[in-house]
């Protein structure tokens, strides 16, 4: 078959003079520079830049890699928008990897609600229009019978973590369909930049099974199928054979984080999965466990135990039911109670008012364990003063509902109230810092999904400690991984809240901060993987046999280390 050149010296197939894409790659010369794993960019050395071909390529100046992060971060910190900055890391990740971790191990409180929530959430919702590159496994509808293939075409072989979204519910911002796929890129780079899981390990998947968000269909730069979701056995069978798939590709051992499914489907998949895969849900999980452990923490300040507690949360979804259920297996871990027993402290509140035995025809299965016997009960403030809680956490979605009311009412049962506002992101916090110190008169002890300045109250300058996530899953993920896990279980997410709770320092609590500063943020991990990998041994669950003496060496000597490294 013959083909032209044009002007520039490329071929010109016409669509009956077709040619195969084919190349061949070679780690050097203009190539190396242009793959950002291996990329260095001004950092090659004057024999590495004669030894692969880069001579001419880059300017003189060699420099380190200190310095490259203090560029980059110059930059950042220039761009007024954090979306603009949120572009400037994804292009960065794009062209050279070990800097963008560096940059972002360095600068954790700084850049993580950029590469995470809120910012990773704007981001998804603006993903058609700044789309420029997949950054990880598009699997749609037109894919079925062929997912394996999917995953077969990924260039790494490697791969031990998925995370995996159908953009079903993505934070608290509804359907985003095909544009979720800023959520499993921004957590595997938080695997790798917390957890220690080195990159070419994880694989960030958007399933496309179609949007019922109407905007999103009507957009011309919308990147996902025009279609509306599947539902019932077709989306059922798709899902089966994408869990199927990833087991032959990858074996038994493959980790696969459950992200932003819509809260049905979200524990209907993990019931099912936990049993055959190594599966976790962060929503469910990773939200308790962090919950639980700010919970944990404030413990020296409010006086007794866990079980002493009344706990009522407001919006009973995935993250709700699931902290529920994680705060009554803890009572049951540590007091002579049963679960059941444990969960009559808990009550929930969703759309329709308190959760209640006699609407229990009407519940869905996860919220049914909570549904105790009670009069029902339309509005909070009336919840709150008939049922007495000590603990308040929103998990509804609904920005502003922790009114004036609500928190006088919650400042009236202790004196040292706990109150989380978890929605997401920060316009959907159930209420600000600052009108919690203001209405509790200073007593409560705050918490938040997004992140909110100090506040002071009455001369006395509280700092808010984030509930984030990001403190639990890229632990677990490591400690699943250096263990060899083959099924997760709840003890792990127990472990994880305890080893995060005691790092929680006096000096914290003086400020009732209830989570410990981010920067100690990969110290924290490697307790946490080091925990869950012990909690796997001891269940027999780990197959990485025989059990390391030092587990705690090993989570953190095996953590990925983003310094370049010297080419031959
Ligand atoms: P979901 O959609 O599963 O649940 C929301 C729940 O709120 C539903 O039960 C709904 O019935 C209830 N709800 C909605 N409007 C209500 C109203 N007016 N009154 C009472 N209840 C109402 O969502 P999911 O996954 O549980 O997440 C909830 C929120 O928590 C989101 O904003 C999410 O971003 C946030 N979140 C925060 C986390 C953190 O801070 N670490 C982690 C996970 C979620």
């Amino acid at each position: 078959m013959s083909t032209t050149l044009d002007s520039y010296g490329e071929e010109t197939g016409t669509k009956d003079q077709l040619v195969t894409p084919w190349n061949h790659q070679i780690a050097s010369g203009v190539e190396l520079l242009r793959n950002p794993r291996y990329n260095k960019g001004l950092a090659f050395t004057a024999e590495e830049r004669q030894a692969h071909y880069l001579r001419g390529l880059l300017p003189p100046a060699i420099e380190t890699q200190d310095i490259q992060v203090k560029r980059i971060m110059r930059n950042v910190r220039q761009y007024a928008e954090p979306l603009q900055k949120y572009e400037a890391l994804m292009d960065l990740q794009e062209r050279n990897e070990r800097l963008f971790y560096k940059v972002l191990i360095e600068n954790v409180e700084e850049l993580l609600p950029i590469v995470y929530t809120p910012i990773e959430g704007d981001a998804c919702e603006e993903y058609g229009e700044i789309f420029h590159r997949s950054g990880g496994l598009f699997i749609s509808l037109n894919d079925k019978g062929h997912i394996l293939d999917c995953l077969k075409n990924w260039p790494e072989k490697n791969v031990e973590a998925i995370v995996v979204t159908d953009g079903g519910r993505i934070l608290g911002l509804g359907d985003l369909g095909c544009q979720g796929m800023g959520i499993p890129v921004g957590k595997l780079a938080l695997y790798t930049a917390l957890g220690g899981v080195r990159p070419s390990t994880t694989l960030p998947i958007q399933l496309d099974v179609g949007t019922n968000n109407q905007a999103l269909l009507d957009d011309p730069f919308y990147i996902g199928l025009r279609q509306k979701r599947v539902t019932g056995q077709e989306y059922d069978d798709f899902i089966e054979e994408f869990m199927t798939a990833v087991k032959q590709a990858y074996g038994e051992k493959i980790l696969v984080q459950f992200e932003d499914f819509a809260n049905q489907n979200a524990f209907r998949f993990l019931a099912k999965y936990s049993k055959t895969h190594l599966v976790f849900n962060d929503d469910i999980q990773g939200t308790a466990s962090v919950t639980l452990a700010g919970v944990l923490a404030a413990l020296p300040i409010t006086g007794g135990t866990l079980a002493d507690h009344e706990f009522l949360f407001f919006g009973a979804g995935e993250a709700g039911t699931g902290i529920a259920e994680l705060i009554a297996m803890e009572i049951t871990k540590h007091g002579k109670i049963s679960l059941d027993e444990a969960r009559r402290k808990t009550w929930l509140f969703d759309t329709e008012g308190l959760v209640t035995k006699s609407r229990k025809g009407s519940l869905y299965d996860y919220k049914k364990p909570f549904a105790h016997d009670h009069e029902h009960i339309k509005d909070l403030v009336s919840a709150i003063k008939k049922l007495k809680p000590t603990v308040l956490i929103g998990t509804s979605t609904q920005g502003g509902s922790f009114t004036k009311e609500v928190l006088e009412a919650m400042a009236e049962n202790h004196k040292s109230p706990i109150i989380m506002a978890l929605s997401n992101p920060t316009k959907k916090a159930e209420c600000t810092a600052e009108d919690c110190y203001k209405y509790t008169k200073g007593r409560a002890l705050f918490a938040s999904g997004s992140p909110f300045p100090a506040v002071t109250y009455d001369g006395k300058k509280y700092v808010i400690g984030e509930a984030n996530n990001c403190y639990i899953f890229p632990g677990v993920a490591h400690g699943c991984i250096i263990s060899g896990a083959i099924r997760v279980d709840a003890e792990m997410f127990l472990k994880a809240a305890e080893t995060l709770a005691e790092f929680v320092t006096k000096e914290d609590l003086e400020r009732k901060q209830l989570y410990p500063a981010f920067p100690n943020i990969r110290n924290i991990s490697a307790k946490i993987a080091a925990g869950v990998a012990a909690a796997a041994y001891d269940l027999g669950l780990a197959s990485k046999i025989p059990k390391p003496k030092d587990l705690l060496g090993l989570a953190t000597s095996s953590m990925y280390s983003p310094s370049y490294r010297h080419y031959r």
